[in-house]
């Protein structure tokens, strides 16, 4: 199978696959003031695990992309701060503690469903009560492009991932379309689904 476009991009020290930080991990690391335990499940090169550890929170990143975590050590180094960063593919993680917030951007779609289901009810078990959950996923409401085929294996439904988080008090849920352009130079259209949520369970109101 081709390789995604990014482990070339991975490759590139000065190149900014996913562009920068996401607007709402700024907001999260000023809400909680630095402080608490973070994860980031498929964290690429890091723009928001590296935001976050600079933000004083501690934070542990994985990705199944060897070159996505080379990377993100070497601009760790750089920048002189701890990211404690493995490589490992999602499917084979098991939580051994609780976090104050998971971030999952832009990935579970590349998970086939069931293993996507199961992940993030693991997500959900593994925050802390008033603990927060950043996920970001494709869904269904537009083709996916040529160069992504082989790799989105679980798309959601428009909505569904809002219903998986039943009972969480959203904190917020926007359902909009990304352009985008991939190295190959053909313009895409990405319909994405991110919802900031928070466990119900007692905790510090965000
Ligand atoms: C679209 S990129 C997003 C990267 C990062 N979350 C960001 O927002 O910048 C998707 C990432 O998911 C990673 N990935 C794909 N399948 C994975 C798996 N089974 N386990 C862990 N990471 C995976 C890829 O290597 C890639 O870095």
């Amino acid at each position: 199978m081709e390789r995604p476009y990014w482990e070339d991009t991975y490759r590139d020290q000065t190149s900014r696959t996913f562009g920068l930080v996401s607007q709402e991990i700024i907001e999260l690391a000023e809400t909680l003031l630095g402080e608490g335990r973070v994860l980031d499940m498929g964290c690429g090169e890091g723009r928001n695990a590296l935001f976050l550890a600079g933000a004083g929170f501690t934070v542990d990143a994985f990705d199944i992309s060897e070159q996505g975590i080379d990377k993100l050590l070497a601009t760790a180094e750089r920048m002189e701060i701890n990211v404690n960063a493995w490589v490992e593919d999602m499917r084979d993680f098991e939580f051994s503690r609780p976090y104050d917030l998971i971030i999952s951007h832009g990935v579970f779609h590349l998970l086939p469903r069931d293993d996507w289901q199961r992940l993030i009810h693991r997500v959900k078990e593994y925050t802390v009560p008033g603990g927060v959950n950043v996920v970001a996923v494709f869904v269904d409401t537009l083709p996916t492009p040529a160069d992504l085929i082989p790799h989105v294996k679980g798309l959601f439904r428009e909505g569904e991932l809002a219903e998986l988080y039943a009972g969480w008090n959203v904190v917020s849920f926007e359902s909009y379309i990304k352009e985008d352009e991939h190295p190959n130079g053909v313009k895409h259209r990405h319909p994405i689904n991110k919802l900031v949520a928070q466990n119900p369970e007692v905790g510090m109101p965000i």
